[in-house]
């Protein structure tokens, strides 16, 4: 595979550029976790500019990238509210945006409402883009630090069962960590979604077409005691009516009940930010193993560090 020059959407990752992007992660999250000051990556990217354009409202992803490349020894400029503090609110449109901030920036990290809002950053820009969340389509980087956590904690990927619970129809992160679960061995996938909320046609049609065995389910009580992992998502309400968040909050929840189903080894996976789909408490969220969803988003930072290394040295 080429070396990528734009981060958009899982389906442009190969084997190749996820072992050598893991490597490096594990290496830049041990140095970090031994604590050893100074680091060996501290002036990895020193000069270098990021701009941070997020239109939608981030917590992970938008402070892991920053604090990514900070301590990377980058500079990073830009708005937590684009929407609101950008040009974009006279009206310009986001390809002019682009060609203004490519100027200023040496990669840009783009969270837009709109499906296809990397595509066309791509497009226009002369730096490297990295798609922090388009609308319903993509969000890769989620999938990056997904996969790398799956590693880590199951020893790999090929053959895990893998249950998506949620609001699956507007949730990026199943749907980008679907297509690329494509190109591992012997996996299997269960959706589990209220009626109104189920996994959209396309992913369906793109897994046949890789021949990777899939189902839907509509019982958790079922499905929880054989899969390896659980990945549940929050119901996005602000991406449908009230009528169809009324018609499934609710309806799927892991508690401590559902939780004790799950395999001794198995894992709960989210990408957060969670509400009420999970009522765990602290404690058992600090102290069950099987509750990866913080170490999760700790690995946010270090696959984040290793992939502005990989655009940018
Ligand atoms: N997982 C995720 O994208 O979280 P944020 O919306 O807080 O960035």
């Amino acid at each position: 595979m080429e070396k990528l020059k734009h981060i958009i959407r899982t389906q442009d990752f190969d084997h190749e550029f996820l072992e050598s992007l893991f490597k490096r992660t594990s290496e830049i999250k041990n140095e970090l976790v031994s604590g050893k000051y100074p680091y060996s990556f501290s002036d990895s990217l020193n000069g270098r500019i990021l701009a941070s354009l997020f239109y939608e409202e981030s917590t992970r992803t938008r402070f892991s990238f920053e604090s990514a490349m900070l301590r990377l020894g980058g500079e990073v400029v830009g708005t937590e509210a684009a929407k609101l503090f950008s040009s974009a609110t006279k009206g310009e449109s986001l390809e002019d945006t682009i060609r203004i901030v490519d100027n200023y920036a040496h990669v840009i990290v783009l969270r837009h409402k709109q499906d296809d809002a990397a595509e066309i950053a791509a497009k226009y820009s002369e730096v490297p883009v990295i798609n922090a969340g388009s609308g319903k389509g993509h969000h890769p980087t989620q999938t990056l630090l997904d996969l790398y956590t799956i590693n880590e904690e199951l020893g790999g990927i090929d053959g895990k069962k893998i249950a998506m619970i949620g609001d699956l129809a507007n949730g990026r992160t199943v749907r980008s960590l679907a297509y690329i679960l494509t190109k591992f061995k012997d996996v299997e996938i269960i959706f589990i979604a209220p009626e109104n909320l189920k996994m959209k046609d396309d992913i369906k049609k793109h897994l046949r077409e890789h021949k990777i065995k899939f189902s839907e389910k509509s019982s958790l009580e079922e499905v929880l005691p054989y899969i390896d992992i659980a990945y549940i998502t929050r119901i996005q309400k602000e991406r449908m009516s009230w009528w169809n968040y009324r018609k499934s909050r609710g309806k799927y929840k892991i508690g401590e009940k559902e939780l004790n189903l799950m395999k001794k080894d198995a894992r709960l996976m989210h990408p957060l930010p969670h509400v009420e789909e999970i009522c765990l408490s602290p404690e058992i969220e600090q102290t069950d193993i099987r509750v990866a969803y913080f170490r999760q988003a700790d690995n946010g930072l270090y696959v984040r560090m290793a992939l502005l290394e990989y655009l940018l040295k």
